[in-house]
């Protein structure tokens, strides 16, 4: 039987140094909120408990939690004396819960799930603690694992550190992995007499020493522990994270013709054999099928694009378009709530919002539905095999049957039914001469005008 899990998430910092009102852990990588990402890596232990330790604008943390991870219970932390005691916060909400408990920072997003599942067998093979531990290209501030007879030692915080003990380069990286009894047993003995005044979470090591528990390290490599203090931490985070999700969709079948130019959402879906040309930004919630391709320039967010489908170059789809199977959306097209049925097409300059498109319908250069009144939104109908003439105006609410012809530069406002064709525009007359006409007499008013 695997032993349950849960995950205690520190998120009560104030982030000063990102000099923002919104708090750290809510600020984005990839779309998601940064306690997002670390409760995402969390789920290849499939918690079944995650506390949050919240402190710093403690309700609009919490706010975003609840969203993210309903279950999830939140609990302050205030004032904040240090990691040991954040983790001490959850010890109520933990009392009945008897596994692993891992101890996650919220503004260290990168940890990737594997290194988790290896910090779990580490615990199953008997480590009472398990910390995740990095080889630091420059240790600086890092607290210092210190190891001895074949295990962890103790972990040692670079204030309180001997010059002997600053010289080792393997540093903690905050994460743990924990026997819930253990933690909280050891918690409570964890003091605060050190160089900050602070209850450390890594003291429980020693203590676990003390008491001959064995504790282990987990190497894993130092991008993952990248901890986001400030906005150039922000951008790097979302840099690797860009970087991991271009080569998973690579690994996974997708042709990225320019990788470094295309920007991913933390849940962005690409199947086998997608293209995706340079320049495109995917916004969160986006899928999109195998074969199809994304052209250059493209910008899709809370969408759907089925098999064989072209997007681009220059599309913009927003939330709840649904693009249907080999159906075509061109150059400065933009498409909002609106679904295109398999083989439809919307090819050049031209605005599709809250309406259906049925299949193989046409619709040409310049065309808008006019969904919006300035009060309230409305639907547009275009039936299959529909050809809407160039710069038409479809003014909502309106059902266009199927098979229909709308003449070019019409404005519609009444439906048209299946097999019609419907022409709203002012007739064309032709004055045969009156041209040349109108030229000469122009002419000779401007020679007037010179003599005077
Ligand atoms: C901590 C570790 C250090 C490690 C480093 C990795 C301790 C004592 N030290 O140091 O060994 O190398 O992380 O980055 O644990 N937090 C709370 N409540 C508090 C204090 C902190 O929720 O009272 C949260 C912070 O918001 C942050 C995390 O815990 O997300 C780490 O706290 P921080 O003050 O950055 O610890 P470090 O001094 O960096
Ligand atoms: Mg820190």
């Amino acid at each position: 039987m695997t032993t349950p899990t849960a995950v205690c998430l520190l998120a009560a910092g104030k982030g000063t140094r990102m000099r923002s009102d919104l708090p750290k852990v809510l600020h984005k990588i990839a779309d998601l909120p940064m306690l997002g990402h670390a409760l995402n890596s969390a789920k290849s232990c499939a918690p079944s408990r995650a506390v949050i330790v919240t402190g710093h604008q403690a309700e609009r943390v919490e706010k975003t939690a609840k969203e993210l991870s309903p279950e999830a219970v939140c609990v302050v932390q205030e004032p904040q004396h240090g990691t040991g005691h954040a983790v001490l916060q959850a010890k109520e909400a933990l009392e009945d819960f008897d596994g692993d408990v891992f101890i996650l920072f919220a503004d260290t997003p990168l940890i990737r799930p594997e290194t988790l599942v290896a910090m779990a067998e580490a615990r199953s093979k008997g480590a009472a603690v398990v910390v995740l531990g990095f080889e630091a290209a420059n240790p600086g501030g890092y607290g210092r694992l210190i190891e001895g007879n074949g295990g962890l030692d103790k972990i040692v915080e670079a204030k309180d550190a001997t010059e002997e003990e600053l010289a080792v380069t393997l540093c903690n990286s905050g994460v743990m992995c924990v026997d819930s009894r253990t933690l909280f047993q050891l918690l409570d003995r964890v003091t605060n007499d050190n160089a900050n005044g602070e209850y450390y979470l890594t003291d429980i090591v020693g203590l676990a020493r003390a008491d001959g528990l064995p504790c282990a390290v987990v190497r894993c490599d130092e991008e993952e522990t990248l901890g986001v203090n400030s906005r150039v931490d922000l951008a790097a985070g979302e840099a690797a994270f860009q970087e991991r999700a271009r080569m998973a969709a690579m690994v996974g079948g997708v042709t990225l013709t320019d990788p470094s130019s295309v920007s991913f959402s933390h849940d962005t879906m690409l199947g086998q054999d997608v293209i995706v040309e340079p320049n495109v930004v995917f916004g969160p919630g986006v899928t999109v099928k195998s074969g199809a391709t994304i052209r250059a320039f493209s910008h899709l967010e809370g969408c759907q694009v089925a098999a064989g489908a072209i997007i681009g170059p220059y599309a913009r789809l927003r939330p709840g378009a649904d693009i249907g199977e080999g159906a075509r959306i061109g150059n400065f097209v933009e498409v909002k709530n609106a679904t295109f049925s398999a083989g439809a097409k919307a090819n050049h300059l031209t605005y599709v919002g809250d309406a259906t498109v049925g299949e193989k319908a046409n619709i040409g250069a310049g065309t808008i539905t006019c969904n919006y009144d300035g009060y309230l939104k409305h639907r547009t109908e275009i039936g299959a095999e529909a050809f809407i003439g160039s710069n038409t105006a479809l003014v909502a609410p309106v059902s266009i049957g199927s098979r229909t012809t709308v003449a070019a530069g019409s404005v519609i406002v009444e439906n048209v039914a299946d097999d019609a064709l419907a022409v709203a525009r002012g007739r064309q007359t032709n004055k045969p001469g009156l041209a040349a006409r109108l030229r000469e007499a122009l002419a000779e008013a401007k020679a007037k005008v010179k003599d005077s």
